[in-house]
């Protein structure tokens, strides 16, 4: 019978269909049922066991990556990603679904353009890739109110429980995401998606398991058949499946390094995980997400020391770590960060770039990081007996340094051997043997020659005891990347640390013909054992075959460049292995024909190990020439790119703006900030009215303030709150007259001489940022905490009762740009007025040059147009760069073709370079550069130098 029906907990949909199949009397017996109702429910199979998922009764080691469609506004850029994913060995990305990215208003939902979520998940369809769906409702993830949409955060009942007015809204959002996750699942017979994440890291304080088990009945009701996870903050043992609000599998998230990448050759250890196994024995050990990198605040150190904290050592040492703990799927957040443009950011960890230090950077391109991954994620997918392994005793290194973990396959008794510092954060240099016995016998010491070297901050993962294809794998001090059958032959590709010595070892009935193609390679046979062994240093690409087992062996052994400059792809007529470009995106045979895609960052060769069938190769769609080699390859050569050469920005135009400021200033269609009352737990002063941006659907972005009072003559000063977020800013002025600036909190300004009209209408008028709305991380609504003012009142005599207007982005809730999106405009005038957009008529505005300085506080405009003719295609990666003296006082939002790419804060940083998404940017035309720029009273406001850089040639880091 059903546990929580006899618990006399809500049964779910996909639990009543579990009923009808078969009886169950444990816990694990209602979750394994339920998969057996997802088994059945369409074209394909989805199931798991304590070991791995399985996908059509097949095992899968599950390597994922983490991409967020929205942190990248340009649907054609998707394609590049998924594709540069897929090619490294990722064969899942798993993907946040953002609610307030799709909903400016209650029961408004828009999944067009660039919110086209049917696009993203037809493209990892064709990709190849499968897709781990993370709707939320809340997902955290470095944005404004961790997902929630705007509109949400003037609900009364608290987020992330039962409230029925939260709840609601999460089904509503649920309603309208499922509707389309729906139709991309795997069980049907097509679609990426292989699984389903229920909230995120709901782990904290007191937990609301109606509230889960809601969640999973609403997915279960709208279609959602694939199995369904949360991801634990760690591995705490929350939702473990059979419980009231336990999705179908466990799984948790993992951080180590932290987020504070100022000291990034400080290490904390790697951890082990293995003790986690007791946590949910019948389901894989799921890693929902991993540390990929590291998020940056305001004023950060910048995602290069990001990246140099989560660098290849790292990615090496802690996920093959994760591997050796038994995890069977990992995911690695982020892969590809992207872009928090526009107000997207959590103001209080990020600024607008979301690069992450990952291993494809903001700009798209490759780093040393995806190298690692890429060495990784094809090993994964070749080793199939790594899926299913239990834990073996360590192994005694020579070197007590060194510790040595095992792993077996139960069925095959193929080992694993992690070989590493035991102190995982040694930079040390360590030599080591160990005994190895395994199916094969017994070796008293590994290497039989040579040494074995582990450098600081390496970690080796060795098979042994492997039919690897028709050989027999004894095993290898080298790591083996991959292997396939390629026409009448074995290929194997193996790789070591440039210049560190490698032993591989195989078994043949007898000694072999061995030939060495290229490189130093000696070949032992020992007669005893019927073992061929090689010793040599890797260096550049090593090529042996050996010929003696049921099909010839190509064995290459690589470097640490030469396996990262070596692809494998797989096609319809088999796998094919290219060496030399920056990049092969993809492969594909057409009879005779190899059409490959990708990319060079130099003129260099191109070398395959193709079917036998392949007469011609293309590259990009255009025919390459080659050669055979001795050894079978086909040889060809390949152009670098072309150069690209960018105009320099010198035509500008600029023009002060802040009319609000006026006393005379029309604020009639402005809506009234009178309210009294608020759902906010946060109350205004008594007396005062509720001015929160939110309460009056302004949700992102910039907000003005105008309050008339009549003056009684006494008055010496206005008192001012606001909340705005971290770094964030608000200025005031009387009259017209500037009264000065602060950031978030109170601040008290006096009124300078003159400035008063005494028994007339005074305004005061205030620009209030908002810098976005808080996560809710810790499920205590501190998304709720009010954006915009606060409480402001007049100091001085009576002080009479000021009478507020307020105007934020144009039509508030009913956003006036659609297409944009709510996270794209505030309410400066200029961004009201179109100021922003292309096409804007700004013949009238005087012509300026860069640097410029503009005297008056409040904020003006820089607009000019440039015209581009870069060569087209996905390598194209344009930023923008300000340069200025960090001592000037001034904020800009920069629009391109009225797209609001980023934000800059001149004195605080760190970011200085923009990436401009391609489709934004016009390639191939003309582009609409719009800056607004919010100077202070010090003289130091204005806009600094502004470039275009060309972030492919650079390579570097945005
Ligand atoms: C996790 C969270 C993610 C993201 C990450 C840090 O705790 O689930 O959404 O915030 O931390 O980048």
């Amino acid at each position: 019978m059903n546990v929580r029906k006899a618990l006399g907990l809500s049964v779910s949909a996909a639990s009543v269909a579990a009923i009808a199949l078969t009886a169950c009397s444990t816990t694990e017996d209602a979750s394994t049922h339920e998969q057996a109702a997802l088994s059945t429910a369409g074209g394909h199979t989805i199931d798991y066991d304590g070991y791995s998922l399985k996908i059509d009764g097949k095992r899968l080691y599950v390597w994922s990556g983490e991409f967020h469609y929205w942190r990248l506004p340009s649907p054609d850029s998707w394609r590049d990603v998924l594709q540069k994913m897929k090619a490294a060995g990722f064969n899942a990305v798993s993907i946040y679904f953002d609610w307030g990215f799709h909903s400016p208003k209650q029961g408004v939902y828009d999944f067009n353009g660039i919110r086209d979520i049917d696009a993203v998940l037809e493209i990892a369809r064709e990709v190849g890739i499968y897709v781990i769906a993370r709707p939320g409702p809340y997902i955290n993830a470095e944005t404004d109110a961790g997902g929630f949409p705007g509109w949400l955060v003037t609900q009364a009942g608290k987020a992330r429980t039962t409230a029925p007015d939260y709840l609601e809204a999460s089904k509503e959002w649920l309603r309208h995401v499922d509707a389309i996750l729906a139709r991309h699942q795997f069980t049907d017979g097509h679609g990426p998606i292989i699984l389903y994440q229920i909230e995120n890291e709901y782990s904290n304080g007191a937990l609301d398991a109606q509230y889960m088990q809601a969640l999973i009945d609403q997915a279960r009701a709208d279609g959602i058949k694939v199995p369904l996870f949360h991801n634990d903050v760690w591995p705490a043992g929350n939702w473990k499946p059979g419980t009231l609000g336990g999705p179908n599998m466990y799984a948790f998230d993992g951080y180590p390094q932290g987020f504070d990448c100022s000291n990034p050759e400080t290490w904390k250890p790697a951890p082990d995980f293995r003790w986690t196994r007791g946590l949910s024995p019948n389901t894989p050990m799921f890693i929902a997400e991993f540390q990929g990198g590291a998020f940056d605040p305001w004023g950060g150190p910048g995602f290069d020391k990001c990246q140099k904290l989560t660098g290849p050592d790292f990615e090496s040492i802690f996920y093959k770590g994760n591997i050796a703990s038994g995890a069977t799927l990992q995911n690695f957040y982020m892969t590809f960060g992207g872009t928090s443009w526009g107000w997207l950011p959590d103001p209080g960890v990020v600024y607008t770039s979301y690069d992450y230090g990952s291993a494809i950077r903001e700009s798209r391109q490759l780093t040393a990081k995806y190298d690692q991954l890429k060495r990784m994620g094809y090993f994964v997918h070749a080793v199939e007996p790594l899926s299913k392994t239990d834990y073996g005793p360590d192994l005694t290194a020579s070197n007590a340094k060194i510790r040595i973990r095992t792993n077996v396959n139960p069925d095959t008794k193929t080992q694993f051997l992690l070989v590493a510092h035991a102190d995982t954060t040694s930079t040390a240099r360590d030599q080591l043997t160990f005994p190895l016995s395994g199916p094969d016998g017994t070796y008293a010491t590994v290497p039989q020659s040579g040494t074995l070297e582990i450098a600081g901050r390496e970690a080796k993962m060795l098979v042994a005891g492997y039919d690897l294809g028709a050989q027999r794998w004894v095993y290898s001090t080298s790591e083996i990347m991959t292997h396939a059958r390629i026409g009448a032959r074995d290929v194997a590709l193996i790789h070591g640390t440039t210049g560190q010595e490698g032993e591989t070892v195989l078994r043949y009935a007898a000694a072999p013909k061995v030939t060495v193609e290229s490189g130093d390679v000696t070949a032992t046979w020992d007669a005893d054992r019927k073992d061929l062994r090689l010793n040599y240093r890797h260096s550049g690409l090593a090529r042996v075959r050996i010929e003696g087992g049921a099909r010839p062996l190509e064995l290459l052994i690589a470097d640490t460049a030469s396996s990262a400059a070596s692809w494998r792809q797989d096609t319809a007529a088999g796998p094919v292995l290219e060496r030399g470009p920056y990049l092969v995106r993809d492969a594909r045979v057409f009879g005779s024909t190899l059409a490959l895609s990708g990319e060079t960052r130099e003129a260099g060769e191109l070398e395959i190990w193709a079917p036998p069938s392949t007469a011609t190769v293309l590259w990009n769609g255009r025919p390459v020439r080659t050669t055979r080699t001795p050894s079978g390859t086909l040889l060809g050569h390949l152009d670098g790119p072309a150069p690209v050469s960018l105009p320099e920005l010198t035509q500008w135009r600029h023009r002060y703006e802040t009319p609000e400021r006026a006393p005379d200033f029309d604020d009639a269609s402005w809506v009234a900030a009178n309210r009294t009352t608020t759902n906010n737990p946060t109350k205004p002063p008594a007396g005062q009215p509720v001015l929160y941006a939110d309460e009056y659907g302004f949700h992102h972005g910039d907000v003005w303030y105008r309050g008339h009072f009549r003056a009684t003559g006494a008055e010496t000063g206005v008192s001012l709150s606001a909340t705005t977020g971290t770094q964030g800013k608000y200025a005031a002025w009387l009259n017209g007259v500037y009264l000065g600036a602060s950031g978030n909190g109170a601040h008290a300004f006096s009124i300078p001489a003159g400035a008063l009209r005494p028994s007339a209408d005074n305004v005061v008028a205030v620009l209030v940022e908002n810098m976005g709305h808080n996560q809710d991380w810790n499920h205590n609504d501190s998304h709720k905490e009010p954006r915009g003012l606060t409480s402001a009142s007049l100091v001085g005599g009576a002080a009479p009762a000021l009478a507020w207007k307020i105007q934020g982005n144009l039509g508030g809730e009913d956003l006036a740009d659609p297409v944009r999106g709510p996270f794209n405009n505030g309410g400066l005038f200029g961004e009201r007025a179109g100021w922003s957009l292309p096409g804007y008529p700004d013949r009238d505005w005087p012509k300026t040059t860069l640097p410029a300085t503009e005297p008056t506080p409040g904020i003006s405009w820089y607009r000019t147009e440039f015209s581009l003719n870069v060569p087209q295609g996905p390598e194209t990666s344009i930023g923008l760069r300000i340069t200025d003296d960090p001592k000037r006082r001034y904020r800009l939002q920069i629009f391109v073709n009225g797209w609001n790419i980023g934000r800059y804060i001149n004195d605080v940083g760190p970011q200085r370079v923009f990436v401009i998404p391609t489709g934004i940017l016009r390639t191939r035309g003309s582009n609409t550069l719009a800056v607004a720029s919010w100077g202070d009273d010090d003289g130091t406001g204005g806009l600094g130098h502004v470039s275009l850089v060309d972030l492919v040639s650079s390579a570097g880091a945005p």
